[in-house]
């Protein structure tokens, strides 16, 4: 990430502010939806419409972003427990980050167009993918 990526995504979280954790809720149901593969790693969830665990779950992945993008200079180290209950536990299959990365950016254009110019959404995969790789990085 550059100087320019680093403040581009901090500027976007600052812009989300408190509606992160909506934005991560709408991200996993539209995962759900789009990409029904995803389920499989849920099979205890309520993954209807609403869902209050969806919400939830949507605010705990909002949180760790957030703390991805304030942390930006060290996200392996702000997300290290993440990475391992990934890696070592949910053991997710890596191609999925990528689907709840796309779907967040979908939300991100769908709730504030303005704000996804072609710099910023560069800028925003560049850190999704850069918390994939922290997420995927203890598998073995
Ligand atoms: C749990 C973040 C991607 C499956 C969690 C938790 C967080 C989180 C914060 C809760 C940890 C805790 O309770 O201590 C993220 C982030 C992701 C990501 C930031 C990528 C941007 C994924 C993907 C999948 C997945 C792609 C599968 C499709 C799970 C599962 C749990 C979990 C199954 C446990 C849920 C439960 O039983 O409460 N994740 N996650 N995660 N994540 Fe992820």
């Amino acid at each position: 990430l550059s100087a320019a990526d680093k403040a581009n995504v901090k500027a976007a979280f600052g812009k989300i502010g408190g509606q992160a954790e909506e934005y991560g809720a709408d991200a996993l149901e539209r995962m759900f939806t789009t990409y029904p593969q995803t389920k499989t790693y849920f099979p205890h969830f309520d993954l209807g419409k609403g869902s209050a665990q969806v919400k939830g779950h949507g605010k705990k992945v909002a949180a760790a972003l957030v703390e991805a993008a304030n942390n930006i200079d060290d996200i392996a180290g702000a997300l290290s427990k993440l990475s391992d209950l990934h890696a070592q536990k949910l053991r997710v299959d890596p191609v999925n980050f990528k689907l709840l990365g796309q779907c967040f950016l979908v939300v991100v254009a769908t709730r504030n167009p303005s704000l996804l110019t072609p710099e910023v959404h560069a800028s925003l995969d560049k850190s999704l993918c850069a918390v994939d790789t922290v997420l995927t990085a203890k598998y073995r």
